[in-house]
């Protein structure tokens, strides 16, 4: 299979190569290139990260025939979509690319995005599902994040590749991101061989917060998982943090925004009910009590208890009796 595959490799590793020459070196490139400065994006990172640009739909074409590259092969890739008359278009013209490398640094496919705003195309276009590239199993930066995922001890998850590159640029290099489509349990198998410990660092907008709702249901089906949560204030993302705080700020938000899964999830739960309503409000309590319970230390329950009782004006000692009932129901 391997060697099947071998092909696919190479004309993925050629493109990649082209887009970033083009992107780098040439005329073609300039307005992506200004793209990026703008989005405060290194030099370092163009290269680190490969990253390129796709200037026409020919190009790609015109490289690959004149080294008589097979047909079939091309086809295979997914750089390409056919027309009518069984001739081959770059599927990516006019986009920012984004390689995607897998475990051993061999890029399969790619992600590209436009630079600007359209509405009647998606911002990120990805290879569709090829022989090499399997959107539900691939972990984005996975290669480059194992070294130091296994120094520190633990791994950041994102939910954007701009995310990771910002991220690594302003030196924290533990970040991978799945593929825009949520976390699957492949992704969680390969993480785990190599840490315990997760971080959800995505959005801070409703679509993040929902999809870390999401992300840490998924990771706590695993008992042998630690999970947390590195919370971004409202509305933005990571790489818009560091763009405007600037990287040592970032630093220090990885480093001290951790927070527990329980307090996410109470912060998470007040968004879906209305409090000023009487019944959504007993409601909330309710389920909030239901995770606090779950809580073994006595101490870090009475914190949460604290918090709750002051946020919502109730007294600290109903919402102890209460969570003490939970407490002997689930143990
Ligand atoms: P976001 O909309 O948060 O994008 O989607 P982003 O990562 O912040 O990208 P920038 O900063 O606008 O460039 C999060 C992820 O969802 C996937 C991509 O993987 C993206 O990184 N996505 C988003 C798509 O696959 N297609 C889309 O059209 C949009
Ligand atoms: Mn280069
Ligand atoms: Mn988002
Ligand atoms: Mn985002
Ligand atoms: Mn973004």
């Amino acid at each position: 299979k391997q060697q099947k595959l071998k092909p696919l490799i190479d004309i993925n590793e050629s493109a990649a190569k082209l887009y970033h020459h083009v992107l780098v070196n040439t005329e073609l490139g300039e307005e992506a290139l200004n793209y990026l400065k703008k989005r405060k994006i290194s030099d370092e990172m163009i290269e680190t990260f490969n990253l390129g640009y796709a200037p026409n739909e020919r190009i790609l074409k015109k490289y690959f025939e004149e080294k008589k590259v097979n047909y079939q092969d091309l086809r295979k890739t997914g750089l390409f979509t056919e027309t009518n008359d069984g001739s081959l278009k770059d599927r990516f013209a006019g986009r920012l690319m984004v390689p995607i490398r897998n475990e051993s640094g061999k890029t399969v496919g790619f992600s590209g995005r436009l630079l600007h705003k359209d509405d009647d195309m998606p911002k990120y276009l990805n290879t569709p599902e090829t022989e090499l590239f399997n959107k539900r199993k691939i972990i984005y930066n996975f290669d480059l994040a194992k070294p130091e995922i296994r120094q520190k001890h633990d791994v950041i998850l994102f939910e954007g590749f701009m995310d990771v590159i910002s991220a690594y640029q302003a030196g924290v290099k533990n970040g991978v991101a799945s593929m825009g489509t949520s976390l699957t349990e492949e992704q969680i198998y390969d993480l785990k061989r190599v840490t315990k410990q997760i971080y959800v660092c995505y959005d801070g907008d409703t679509p993040g917060q929902k999809a870390t709702n999401r992300a840490v249901d998924l990771l706590q089906k695993d008992s042998n998982l630690k999970i947390g949560i590195i919370q971004m204030p409202d509305g933005i993302d990571p790489d818009e943090y560091r763009r405007n705080n600037g990287e040592t700020s970032f630093q220090q938000v990885v480093e001290n925004g951790r927070e527990s899964i329980v307090k996410f999830k109470i912060n998470y739960l007040r968004s879906q009910f209305n409090l000023t309503n009487e019944e959504d409000k007993l409601d909330y309590i309710d389920k909030v009590l239901h995770i606090i319970a779950t809580v073994d230390n006595p101490v870090e329950r009475d914190v949460y208890l604290t918090e709750l009782a002051d946020n919502l004006d109730v007294s600290l000692g109903s919402l102890e009796t209460q969570t003490e009932k939970y407490v002997n129901v689930t143990r």
